[in-house]
């Protein structure tokens, strides 16, 4: 913990709980830094535990229901409190519904809707206990305005946003703020592996990519972190069942 001076500013999240979901990925760690730096105690959720960063790391498969739910009770046993959450963890299913098995369907489902729903069910109560709190769900351009074959993603996407705008009507009155943002393409693995699967150059294929966004170059992961630590943060009071598009001026057409 770094001391301050008398009269010195307290960083924006001095001492607050932000649990991170997906922390380890190639946003969800540019949001542990950046919630760190403001003097956030971060609680990193994934199943990829080692590559996580934060203060407390809780491992698991968000797929399975009971490790979801309980999360936000475990974050209280152990700190007391949760003041921000994010959930960021998601997966993509690539291909139509006619290349989508059941167990696409079930993943996609569960990770990228259930388990965000399971969450924000069971920390919702507790942070309407405390006073309030603020939640901020990771959702995709795609689940605006659909992108061509990725039928799952889009769909699942669409689910999260709009379970954002609702949680953001239905809690409001619990002083509990619930907003989305809705990233284009962001230079993380879940993309570089995409292209590596089907068998092309990562680093060739972001280089085209960022010829076809119009501010010239697709998103960093502090792109999309900065906009999330702005809607957790007391700067985005007014502003409740929102969904922010991070796109570079690239809309899905
Ligand atoms: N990268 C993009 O172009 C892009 C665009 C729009 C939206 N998004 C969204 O941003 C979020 C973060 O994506 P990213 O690009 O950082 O991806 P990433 O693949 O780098 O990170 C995702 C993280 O989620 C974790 N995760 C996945 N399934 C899990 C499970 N069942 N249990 C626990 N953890 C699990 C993974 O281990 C990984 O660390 C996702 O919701 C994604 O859909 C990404």
């Amino acid at each position: 913990m770094v001391a301050h001076k008398r009269g010195e500013m307290m960083p924006e999240f001095s001492d607050k709980v932000v649990v991170i979901t997906g922390a380890a990925g190639g946003i969800g760690l540019a949001l542990t830094k950046a919630f760190e730096k403001l003097g956030a105690i971060v609680v990193s959720i994934d199943r990829e535990g080692t590559k996580a960063g934060g203060a407390v790391q809780l491992y698991g498969d968000l797929s399975d229901p009971d490790f979801a739910a309980n999360v936000p009770h475990k974050v209280i046993e152990h700190n007391g409190r949760i003041d921000v959450l994010v959930n960021n963890a998601g997966i993509i299913h690539r291909g139509p519904v006619t290349d989508s098995d059941d167990e696409a369907l079930r993943a996609s489902l569960a990770v990228n809707v259930e388990a965000p729903f399971r969450l924000c069910r069971s920390a919702i109560p507790l942070m309407a206990e405390a006073g309030g709190g603020a939640i901020v769900n990771v959702a995709s351009c795609w689940g605006r305005r659909p992108g061509p074959n990725h039928a799952l993603y889009c769909m699942t996407k669409a689910a999260l946003a709009s379970l954002t705008e609702c949680m953001g009507m239905d809690h409001a009155h619990q002083n509990i703020r619930v907003n989305g943002v809705c990233p284009n393409e962001v230079n993380t693995p879940m993309l570089r592996t995409g292209f590596e699967m089907r068998g092309m150059n990562p680093d060739t294929a972001i280089a085209e990519l960022n010829k076809t966004v119009p501010l010239g170059r697709i998103a960093e992961p502090d792109d999309i972190a900065d906009v999330v630590v702005f809607l957790a943060s007391d700067k985005a009071r007014y502003i409740c069942g929102e969904l922010i598009e991070v796109n570079g001026a690239k809309v899905v057409s």
